[in-house]
C-alpha cells in the first residue's frame, strides 16, 4: 500500500505559529525594547510589534499574541529599566521631583494604550503609571527591614519601587500569565495566585508584612460577573488585616472611595477600627490617559495603629491635578512612619545619659517621639 500526502499549504490559512512558553516570550520581548529605552527612543507600536513578533515567533494577524500583552511588554520594559538605572536615578536627582519628572520623560517613551482585551476588562488590569507608582513607594517609606505585600501585582510597577528600596518582596496576582510573567520579572520572589478580596484567609501565616502596596481591581470580583461596588473595599479590607501591627498600607482605588464620601462613610468608620486612616487624596484621570483609562483615581494611606476617634477623617487637600502635586501634598502631609517612630525612640533610648540631666533629656525625647504603645517585636 502506498500512502500519499499533500504537502501543499494554503496561502489563505496560514500555519499558525508554534507555541510558545508566554511568559519567557512577553520576558524576551521586554528584554528587546530595553536597548532602545536606554537610548531616550520612542518605543512606537511598529518597534512593539517587532519585539512581539521577533519573542513570540509570529504576529498578531496570525494570532500569535494581543496588544494588551504588547502593553504588558512595555510595562515590563519600565521595570527592567528601573531595576538597573534606577539607583543611578536616585543618585542623580537633586529632590524627589526630580526623581519623577525623570520617570514621567521614561513613561512617555512607551505607546499609549489604546486596545483593551476581554481579561483586561474584566480583570480590569489598568497599571499604575510609573510616575504614581512612585508617588505610592514615596508614601509607603519604605526601608530595606520591610517585608512588603503586593496582593494583585500585575506587572510589576509598584513592586519594582519596593525592591529599589531593598525590601523584602511577597507578591500576589490572579491572572496566570500576568503572575507568570511577574515570576520570570521577579526571580526568587515568591509569587502566589490567590484571589486579593480575600488574601488575608490565604496566605501563609508567616507572611506578616510591614508594608502593602496595592492598586486592586476598583469593581471586579474574581468569581462574580458585572460591575461589584465594593471589590476594592474588600481587597483593602483584607490587606489590612494581614499587615503587621504598626504598618502601612498606600492604595490606589477609585476617587469615590473617600471617607468623606457619604456612601464610604461607615466603611471607613469600621475600616479605622482596624488602621488609621493618615492621607486621602484624589489624583485628576489625565495621570492615567496613556493607560487606557481616564478615571480619576485616589492614593490612601492606612497605618495599622489605633484610630483616637474611628470616626474622624484627615481633611483631604482636594484633587491633585498631577503627580507632581500629589507629590508634594504627599510629603507635606503623609505623617513619619508608626513602627519607625517606636524604632527610633526605642533605639535612642540607649543614648538617654543617666546623669542629672537625663530626665530632663528624656522627657523631651517622648515629647519630640511621642511613645505609641509597647509592642512585641513581629519581624526580624
Ligand atoms: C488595576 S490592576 C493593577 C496592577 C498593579 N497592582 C499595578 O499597580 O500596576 C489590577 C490587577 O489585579 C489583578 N486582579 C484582578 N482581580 C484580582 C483578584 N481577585 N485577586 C488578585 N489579583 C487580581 C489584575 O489581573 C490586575 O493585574
Amino acid at each position: 500500500m502506498t500512502l500519499t500526502a499533500d504537502l501543499r499549504t494554503d496561502a489563505a490559512a496560514p500555519c499558525p505559529p508554534p507555541p510558545v512558553d508566554t511568559a519567557a516570550a512577553l520576558l524576551a520581548a521586554a528584554e528587546r525594547l530595553l536597548p532602545g529605552l536606554e537610548r531616550g527612543r520612542a518605543i512606537d507600536a511598529g518597534t512593539l510589534r517587532a519585539a512581539m513578533t521577533a519573542a513570540f515567533g509570529g504576529s498578531d494577524a496570525e494570532g500569535a499574541w494581543s496588544w494588551k500583552l504588547a502593553y504588558d511588554v512595555g510595562e515590563a520594559a519600565q521595570v527592567l529599566f528601573l531595576r538597573r538605572f534606577g539607583p543611578a536615578m536616585l543618585a542623580r536627582s537633586a529632590s524627589p521631583a526630580a526623581f519623577l519628572a525623570m520617570l514621567e520623560r521614561l513613561t512617555a517613551l512607551l505607546p499609549s494604550q489604546t486596545r483593551r482585551s476581554e481579561e483586561s476588562q474584566a480583570r480590569q488590569q489598568f497599571s499604575t503609571p510609573l510616575p504614581l507608582a512612585g508617588v505610592v513607594a514615596a508614601a509607603a517609606a519604605l526601608t530595606p527591614a520591610d517585608r512588603v505585600l503586593e496582593p494583585s501585582a500585575g506587572t510589576g510597577l509598584l513592586a519594582v519601587f519596593a525592591e529599589l528600596a531593598g525590601t523584602n518582596l511577597v507578591l500576589n496576582e490572579l491572572a496566570d500569565t500576568r503572575a507568570a510573567l511577574l515570576e520570570r520579572l521577579f526571580p526568587g520572589v515568591p509569587v502566589a495566585r490567590f484571589d486579593a478580596a480575600a488574601i488575608h484567609d490565604h496566605l501563609d501565616a508567616a507572611v506578616r508584612p510591614t508594608v502593602v502596596l496595592m492598586n486592586p481591581p476598583f469593581s471586579a470580583l474574581a468569581a462574580v460577573d458585572g460591575r461589584v461596588a465594593d471589590a476594592a473595599v474588600r481587597h483593602l479590607a483584607s490587606a489590612l488585616a494581614r499587615l503587621a501591627e504598626g504598618g502601612r498600607l498606600v492604595a490606589v482605588t477609585g476617587a469615590g472611595l473617600a471617607p468623606d464620601h457619604p456612601a464610604w462613610r461607615d466603611t471607613f468608620v469600621r475600616l479605622q477600627e482596624r488602621g488609621r486612616v493618615v492621607f486621602s487624596a484624589a489624583i485628576d484621570g489625565r495621570v492615567y490617559a496613556r493607560y487606557g483609562t481616564t478615571v480619576d483615581t485616589r492614593l490612601t494611606v492606612v497605618d495599622r495603629v489605633p484610630a483616637d476617634d474611628p470616626a474622624v477623617f484627615p481633611a483631604s487637600p482636594g484633587m491633585a491635578p498631577d503627580v507632581a502635586t500629589l507629590l508634594n501634598w504627599v510629603r507635606r502631609d503623609v505623617p513619619p512612619r508608626a513602627s519607625v517612630s517606636e524604632i527610633i525612640a526605642w533605639t535612642l533610648r540607649l543614648f538617654v545619659p543617666v546623669g542629672e540631666r537625663g530626665p530632663a533629656v528624656f522627657a523631651a525625647l517622648l515629647a519630640r517621639h511621642p511613645l505609641l504603645r509597647v509592642v512585641d517585636r513581629t519581624g526580624p
